[in-house]
């Protein structure tokens, strides 16, 4: 097998070893040479050498300048190293993957939104202008049109997991019900997000969704009426769809995502369901109870001292 090379740490991060002091007259540096982290010590360093070591620290000075004032480290290692359920597998991925799409989304979006124009009669040629026309922009546009695909289908294989390893009981309902907000967040940004480019399929896409809204109970019209923004499909429905698209949801969204995330940190995981739970190891006494209680005198099929057998002391006449 061909061997991975290491990489290289840099010295930066390496701690200076620590030595301890040599007693006097004892071994080690052969007389008349000077010990090895004296030639390196910092009054031999010439001028440049000085600073090119300051300016390689400088940016973990900078980090643990932040980290004092923030205190971030001890929750980003609590946070990272904390223990996972025995069992955790691949489909524990997928909830990071969702955020992952969703990171995507977000960064493509705001590209796109340096060159889309949210007006009835320029929002397509502002799409064929980015598909056209700048550099990256077909690369960009597409991202974030499959990529919108990539996160509903994510966020629904992330539910599927957590409800088929049972993670919506307690103490983990209201994640769940965030979840079920998200998802519907999720599905409300496909949905204004497919009305932007005001090409005929978008168009008319569109009102059919508007309309299927319209047929739900009780506020299925007004909120068609409230998505449409007026008698018919046209410049006010857009505008309305732009902001809800580029402010209204994505900033819930980042804020249940917050929430969402400070949960499965504070709670943790659930294990998979076909991981059982190990007993706790009984104290002795509890044990002799048990036994009893079996009315065989026996843990786990061991004789318990002091353990009423059979038929003897357990409370039957
Ligand atoms: C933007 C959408 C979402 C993101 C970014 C997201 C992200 C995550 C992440 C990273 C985890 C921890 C790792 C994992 O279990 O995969 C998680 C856990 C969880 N998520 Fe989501 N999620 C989203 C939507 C949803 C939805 C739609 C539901 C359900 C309706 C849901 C319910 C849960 C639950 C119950 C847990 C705890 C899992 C456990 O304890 O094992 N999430 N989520």
């Amino acid at each position: 097998m061909p061997k991975i090379p290491v990489p290289k740490i840099p010295d930066a991060v390496v701690p200076p070893p620590l030595r301890k002091p040599a007693k006097p007259g004892a071994g080690g540096t052969p007389k008349g040479q000077a010990p090895e982290d004296l030639k390196t010590a910092p009054e031999r360093q010439s001028h440049g050498d000085k600073l090119l070591d300051r300016g390689k620290e400088a940016p973990i000075d900078a980090l643990a300048w932040v980290d004092q004032r923030l205190a971030a480290s001890g929750f980003l290692t609590g946070m990272l190293y904390r223990k996972v359920p025995k069992g955790t597998n691949w489909f524990y991925t997928l909830g990071s993957a969702t955020l992952f799409a969703f990171i995507v989304q977000a960064v493509t979006g705001v590209f796109l939104a340096m060159y889309y124009t949210p007006s009835a009669t320029q929002a397509y040629h502002s799409i064929a202008h980015i598909n056209n026309d700048v550099p990256l922009g077909q690369l960009v546009h597409g991202m974030h049109k499959w990529g919108s695909s990539v996160m509903v289908i994510l966020i629904f294989l992330h539910m599927g997991r957590t409800f088929f390893f049972g993670a919506y009981k307690y103490p983990r309902e209201l994640n769940w019900v965030i979840g079920v907000v998200l998802l519907i967040l999720t599905m409300t940004m496909a949905f204004t997000g497919y009305l932007l480019p005001f090409d005929q399929r978008s168009f008319w896409a569109s009102i059919v969704g508007i309309n299927i809204n319209g047929t739900g109970p009780v506020v299925g019209p007004y909120l068609s009426d409230f998505l449409r923004a007026g008698p018919e499909l046209g410049a006010t429905t857009l505008s309305r769809f732009y902001a809800i698209h580029m402010l209204l949801v994505p900033g819930a969204i980042i804020a249940l995502i917050g929430a969402h995330m400070y949960l499965v940190v504070k709670l943790g995981t659930t294990a998979p369901p076909w991981v059982r739970a190990e007993r706790p190891k009984v104290a002795a006494p509890t044990a002799a109870l048990d036994a009893g209680a079996n009315g065989n005198g026996r843990v786990n099929g061991h004789r318990v001292d002091g353990a009423p057998v059979d038929g003897e002391g357990n409370g039957s006449l």
